[in-house]
C-alpha cells in the first residue's frame, strides 16, 4: 500500500524519539511504500488534493543497531514528484504545532481528499476542532480545577483560591510557555500581562498538582483505545516533565482510573476522527489531549518491548 506522511522538514526529525519516524519505519517493515511531504507542498488542482512528495527509505541498520553516528543518515529520499493524494491509502498529518493559519489552510486542502480512497489521520476536521489544551475541558470531570481566561482579575482570583497554579498558552507544546503562578511571586502581574499579551489572548490556568513531580503519564490511544503508556518524570531542577525539557522516561502501567478516562474520551475521539492521540495524565487527572503529532511510541516500544508503530499502521491500512 501507499502511505504519505505530512511532516516537518525531515532533517529536523529525531529518529530515535519521534513517533512519526517509528511509524515510517513500521510502514517499511510491513512492506508499504512511504512518501513524505510538508504542509507548504500541498495544493488543490481540479478539485483534488495534491502534494509534492518524495519517497523515503529508512536505513534499518540505523535503528536495529541503534547507531547514532554523526554523518550517518537514517534515511534516503527520492526526487520530488507531484502526486494526487487520492492515490495514497493513508495520509498521516503529523505536522508539529503551532496550529496557525498555515496549518489550518493545510487541513482545508486535506478536506479535498476522497474519503472513499484514503484515510486521513487525524481527520482534518478533528484537527481544526480540537485545541490541544481546550478539548480536554469537554471532560472537565476528569481534570483539575481549570479556567481559560485573559482577564487579570479572574486569573488572580483563581490563584488566590488555589495558592499555586500553572499557566499554559493555548497553542503551546513540549512545555513551551508553561509557567507556575504563585501568589507570593512579585512577578505575578507581569507574568499574566506578558502571557495574555496585555489581556488580549486567553490562556489556560490550572490548579497546580504537586503529584506532577512523580510524573506526567502519556497514554497513547488508537481509535479511542489505550495501547500503551509512558511516564515522564521531571529532572528535579525543572518542574515540567516533558521529554523536550529533559524529563526522564519511566515504564508505566495504565490503571483503572486512567482506563475509565480513556473509555469516556475514546467515544468522542472516534466521533471526531481523532484516531491517534496522546493524552497526558498527572496524579490521575487529565491535563491535555494531544492530537497534532503526539510522541511517546518510541519510548513505550523500548520500555515495554512493543511495536506500537506497527499496531498503528496495521490499523490504519485496514480501514
Ligand atoms: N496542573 C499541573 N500541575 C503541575 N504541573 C503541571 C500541570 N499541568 C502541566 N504540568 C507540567 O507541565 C508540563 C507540560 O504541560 P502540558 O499541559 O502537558 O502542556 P505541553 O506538554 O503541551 O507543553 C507537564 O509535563 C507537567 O510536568
Ligand atoms: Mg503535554
Amino acid at each position: 500500500m501507499k502511505l504519505a506522511f505530512i511532516i516537518d522538514p525531515i532533517s529536523k526529525l529525531e529518529p530515535n524519539h519521534d513517533s512519526t519516524v517509528a511509524m515510517i519505519e513500521a510502514s517499511q517493515d510491513l512492506g508499504h511504500e512511504v512518501w513524505i511531504t510538508e504542509i507548504n507542498k500541498l495544493s488543490i488542482i481540479k478539485g483534488k488534493a495534491w502534494a509534492k512528495m518524495s519517497q523515503i527509505k529508512v536505513n534499518p541498520t540505523f535503528f536495529r543497531e541503534k547507531q547514532k553516528l554523526k554523518n550517518y543518515s537514517w534515511y534516503e529520499i527520492s526526487s520530488i514528484e507531484l502526486i494526487c493524494l487520492d492515490t495514497m491509502n493513508v495520509v498521516f498529518m503529523r505536522k508539529d504545532p503551532p496550529v496557525n493559519i498555515r496549518y489550518l489552510y493545510a487541513t482545508y486542502i486535506l478536506d479535498m481528499i476522497n474519503p472513499m480512497n484514503t484515510l486521513v489521520l487525524n481527520s482534518p476536521r478533528g484537527l481544526r476542532e480540537a485545541n490541544e489544551k481546550i478539548y480536554a475541558l469537554q471532560f472537565h470531570q476528569f481534570m483539575p480545577a481549570t479556567i481559560v481566561s485573559k482577564d487579570k482579575e479572574a486569573i488572580h482570583n483563581f490563584v488566590d483560591t488555589y495558592k499555586m497554579a500553572v499557566l499554559k498558552p493555548l497553542g503551546g507544546k513540549a512545555g513551551e510557555g508553561i509557567l507556575i503562578l504563585d501568589l507570593k511571586d512579585p512577578n505575578l502581574n507581569s507574568i499574566i500581562e506578558i502571557s495574555t499579551y496585555q489581556g488580549q489572548e486567553p490562556v489556560m490556568i490550572q490548579q497546580f498538582l504537586p503529584e506532577a513531580r512523580y510524573g506526567d503519564k502519556r497514554i497513547i490511544l488508537l481509535n479511542g483505545e489505550p495501547i500503551g503508556a509512558v511516564n515522564r518524570v521531571p529532572t528535579g531542577k525543572e518542574f515540567r516533565g516533558n521529554m523536550a525539557v529533559g524529563g526522564r522516561v519511566e515504564k508505566a502501567k495504565i490503571n483503572s482510573q486512567e482506563y475509565n478516562i480513556c473509555k469516556t474520551l475514546g467515544e468522542k475521539l472516534r466521533q471526531d476522527g481523532l484516531y491517534f492521540v496522546g493524552i497526558d495524565v498527572i496524579g490521575g487527572y487529565l491535563t491535555e489531549v494531544n492530537v497534532t503529532s503526539p510522541t511517546g511510541i518510541r519510548e513505550i516500544n523500548n520500555l515495554d518491548q512493543k511495536n506500537l508503530g506497527q499496531e498503528v499502521i496495521e490499523w490504519a491500512v485496514s480501514q
